[in-house]
């Protein structure tokens, strides 16, 4: 399963990715305006950072206005996605972004059928968003499930995304679900590290191996 960092932190995803653990990166026009910095030097400085893709969304909501954005997106370096609303303009503007070679990341997706039509279009990646349907009182795990079903029945290469990661624990069942990848906050990412049980554990092992008064090396 790919981990990407949802964030625009840069100094934070350069941190990060020196685990090797970050995949990717997946930005959003809210992401953006809580940095107070310039898009496209944003996107820049985080497609530096990181070899993965890096998702950029559009701003428009017409379809030749988000061809003209995502282009000039996808001309900031070659690991951008761009990002794409999953509304009709957005789908349509994805079929011409796969018909032109650029990588597109459908985003705001609540259902299953929504799913369908964005890989119908060739998406690159599907971005399911667990978190705010769990806040709508729904299940947000279920819609991986039922994406992974129909890719899986028909073939489609989309990826899917998991999107509004809030816990370790939904990283956890997207991974069991079959998600490709999982767009993760910084301090959840930080979170899958720890366990308590290996924090006792390991002041325990370092405690008793002082006793022995050896050393590795
Ligand atoms: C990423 O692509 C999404 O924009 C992001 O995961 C949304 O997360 P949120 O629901 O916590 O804002």
């Amino acid at each position: 399963m790919q981990l990407f960092l949802d964030s625009t932190d840069v100094a934070q995803i350069r941190d990060l990715a020196a685990t090797g653990l970050v995949d990717g990166v997946t930005t959003n026009p809210s992401l953006i305006a809580k940095s107070g910095r310039n898009m496209l030097e944003v996107i820049a400085e985080i497609c530096e950072a990181v070899e993965g893709p890096v998702s950029a969304e559009v701003a428009a909501t017409e379809s030749q206005q988000m061809l003209a954005e995502g282009r000039k997106l996808a001309g900031v370096a070659p690991n951008v996605v761009v990002k794409v609303p999953l509304t009709r303009e957005g789908l349509v503007a994805t079929r011409q972004f796969t018909a032109e070679g650029i990588q597109t990341n459908v985003t705001l997706c609540f259902s299953a059928s929504q799913a369908l039509l964005a890989a119908k279009v060739g998406a690159t990646y599907i971005s399911p968003f667990i978190g705010r349907l769990d806040d709508h009182g729904a299940d947000g795990m279920d819609l991986i499930h039922e994406i992974r079903a129909i890719y899986d029945n028909y073939g489609f290469d989309t990826e899917i995304l998991a999107a509004s990661i809030r816990s370790p624990t939904h990283v956890r069942d997207a991974a069991m679900a079959g998600a490709d990848c999982a767009t993760i906050p910084p301090e959840v990412f930080l979170s899958l590290f720890k366990h308590p049980l290996t924090e006792k554990g390991l002041d325990q092992f370092l405690k008793d191996w002082a006793k022995t008064g050896q050393s590795i090396l």
